[in-house]
């Protein structure tokens, strides 16, 4: 029966122990568990560790920021910041498939960051924030046959190839005692609360083709959505919500004139781990005010639904 702050320390020497006084690089992705294993491993090693945060530019509205102003300025990590926002947006024209997006992603991701640590230079470890969910949901169903169901881009390939061992405190926990540890280690709420963002970041909340004029439209609704979603003081209640953009244009009309844009569509689930989750029961006048807004102020989409799909069968994401 463990408290956090007996997990802390345990973490603490069991990194030391692993990592003596070798290097370790870690990379940042905005999220909550890549940020609690980071500031866990430099409590543990101090400056042996280096943070590579690689902006692929498919994060939302002001969360590269956001990660830098945390990293450098509050806790003095050494910190990389690669921004390869058009790296990113070349290899996404023309690909389509979801999982084809996800290997590109993947792929780049590893590649650009392979790159950066060659350039740091001397790192053994590699320090990863893989959860519970990650190691399992990547492996297999339960009792199933063995299947991929979306490839996680944080597991697996990198290490092997870059010959590096892996640190993973995380791997034990759950998405909620990830936050107590969060907590336990003194980080703002604002990350500690932040709903789960998945690596691939907004490239799969946009089914279809993505460019930078879909990734701007949908940083803008997406926004509008949460900004509400917090001034109803509901952001805790729910495991994760944000907005998708569907690649769909249907008429509309404003003022005098027709409209002919896209459809956005809002999600928002309750769950416990990620494995199974619920939709949130929202009440219609706020569902309303989130479309309103997001119609009259967001240029490029006229029209706004509800995803009212739990999962199983539908999945979190749309992607
Ligand atoms: P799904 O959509 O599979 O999502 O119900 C379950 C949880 O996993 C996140 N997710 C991902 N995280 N890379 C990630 O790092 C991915 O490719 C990925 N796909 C889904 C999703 O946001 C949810 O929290």
């Amino acid at each position: 029966d463990w408290t956090m702050a007996e997990f802390r320390q345990a973490k603490i020497a069991e990194i030391r122990a692993q990592v003596g006084d070798g290097r370790v690089i870690c990379g940042l992705s905005g999220g909550v568990d890549s940020a609690v294993a980071a500031v866990l491993i430099h409590e543990a090693i101090g400056d042996q560790l280096t943070c590579v945060f690689v902006d692929h530019g498919l994060l939302r509205l002001g969360e590269a920021d956001q990660v830098v102003g945390l990293f450098r300025e509050h806790y003095g990590i050494p910190l990389v910041h690669v921004n390869v926002e058009t790296l990113f947006l070349n290899g996404l024209a023309g690909l389509t498939d979801p999982e084809a997006k996800r290997k590109f992603i993947g792929k780049t991701f590893i590649d650009v960051f392979e790159d950066q640590a060659n350039k740091i230079g001397g790192a053994k470890f590699l320090a990863q924030g893989t959860l519970y969910p990650d190691v399992i949901e990547s492996v297999s169903f339960t009792g199933g046959p063995s299947v991929t169901i979306k490839s996680h881009h944080n597991v697996g390939g990198l290490p092997e190839r870059m010959d590096m061992a892996l640190v993973e405190p995380l791997r034990e926990l759950f998405k909620d005692e990830v936050r107590a540890l969060g907590r336990e280690l003194g980080l703002p709420e604002l990350f500690v609360g932040r709903h789960p963002f998945p690596g691939p970041g907004l490239a799969i909340r946009i089914p279809g083709e993505v460019t930078k004029a879909r990734c701007d439209i949908l940083r803008k609704a997406d926004a509008v959505y949460l900004a509400e979603i917090r001034a109803a003081g509901l952001y805790d209640a729910i495991w994760q919500a944000f907005a998708v953009l569907l690649p769909v244009r249907t008429v509309g009309v404003m003022g005098d004139s027709r409209t002919y844009d896209y459809v956005c569509a809002l999600r928002a689930v309750t769950s416990t781990d990620g494995m199974t989750a619920d939709v949130y029961p929202f009440d219609a006048a706020f569902l309303s005010r989130v479309a309103t807004r997001i119609v009259n102020e967001v240029q490029g989409i006229n029209r706004v639904t509800y995803d009212y799909t739990s999962k199983p069968p539908g999945t979190i994401e749309w992607e």
